[in-house]
């Protein structure tokens, strides 16, 4: 017969092996009970140290300790294996547990405002015109009466793409296809003349650019609504009357506007429209209005003995800010969440 130990040697194969066969909780749980149980073989191999001689016990102990130590590992490694990775003790997914709620963004505020103002002007019967940022002078300035020399078309007032050449000599032509991005969606009332022909009712919302410094009330890029109206007989009652109409509507009955007269080279008479912002106590300026000019329609080939309209151009960010209640325009550019999550 074998001596003690090596009847230990030969239990620990024979553990192992069975382990290794073990395929579900079930036969692992019989597993412990044969071996790493109170009445299993690992504790009944003690009793070999009973009738080992004296001078072997201290090492024969030492290797059940070593057997059991090794079989429980190896036991524990086989039920993580077995509960983890194809559980039959429990359901892997466990339905009533809290979730992880997946982050859901929500549009820009400013998105919401352009949707909530093209909605607005719809109902009013304006369709939506669009046109491109980067525009050409010919857009931009000149056939919106904006002369050569006028102050707004300064380089530094303007984000050039093309360098500016010299004098262009006389009459423009070179310089009309001189590109920049647009400082104001008026560029759009032009580009919906030249291709629809009166009646014209149409809002334009866009991006526009200017070299402004950034401050509570300035950006470089900002939004803008215009809005066109083309017809026979239109008149300033026809311009005053819509934006007062949408001014009430949009901000509420009470809102105090006032017209203020101006000057715009595209409109005449021209107006400048403020809206009083009660949180702040004063006055906003909104921006400008008018009758359009006979030379922009004459730049459109659209008669101005025939046809009259009115335009504006307002600012969509002073917009959103009187409406929601935003101090400062540079909220809507920083993309800090607590303030976008708050719309
Ligand atoms: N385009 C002007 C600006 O950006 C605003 C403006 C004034 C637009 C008068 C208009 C208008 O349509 O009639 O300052």
């Amino acid at each position: 017969m074998a001596d003690a130990s090596e009847q230990i040697e030969i239990l620990a194969r024979q553990a192992g092996e069975e382990l290794r066969g073990v395929a579900d909780v079930k036969e692992l749980e019989a597993f412990r009970i044969k071996y790493l149980g109170t009445k299993g073989l690992i504790k009944d191999s003690m009793k070999l140290l009973g009738t080992a001689p004296p001078e072997q016990k201290p090492s024969l102990g030492q290797q059940i300790n070593a057997m059991k130590q090794g079989l429980t590992a190896d036991f524990e490694a086989k039920k993580m294996q077995l509960t983890v990775g194809g559980s039959a003790t429990r359901n892997a997914i466990d339905v009533t547990e809290p979730g992880n709620r997946p982050t859901v963004g929500n549009r820009h505020i400013l998105m919401k405002v352009v949707d909530e103002l093209t909605d607005l002007f719809g109902r009013m019967g304006f369709s939506i015109a669009a046109g491109p940022e980067v525009e050409d002078e010919l857009h931009n300035f000149i056939a919106l009466n904006i002369p050569k020399q006028h102050p707004a078309r300064d380089p530094l007032d303007n984000f050039y793409l093309t360098a500016v050449t010299g004098e262009g000599g006389a009459g423009e032509s070179p310089e009309s296809q001189m590109q920049l991005l647009r400082t104001q969606t008026s560029t759009v009332q032009i580009r919906t003349m030249e291709t629809q022909k009166p009646p014209i009712r149409v809002v334009i919302p866009g991006r526009v650019y200017r070299p402004d410094t950034h401050d509570a009330t300035h950006l470089s890029m900002f939004h803008q609504l215009e809005a066109l109206v083309v017809d026979k007989n239109v008149t300033m009652v026809d311009l005053k009357s819509t934006i007062l109409q949408f001014v009430k509507a949009y901000f509420g009955p009470a809102t105090k506007v006032r017209f203020r007269p101006s000057f715009f080279p595209f409109t005449e008479p021209s107006a400048e429209v403020d809206v009083f912002f009660e949180d702040r106590g004063k006055w906003i300026e909104f921006g400008g209005c008018g009758m359009v000019h006979p030379n922009v329609f004459k730049a459109v080939n659209i008669d101005p003995e025939e046809f009259s309209g009115w335009a504006f151009g307002f600012g969509i960010e002073r917009i959103a800010m009187r409406k929601y209640g935003i101090s400062d325009i540079r909220l809507f550019v920083e993309n800090d969440v607590r303030f976008l999550r708050q719309f």
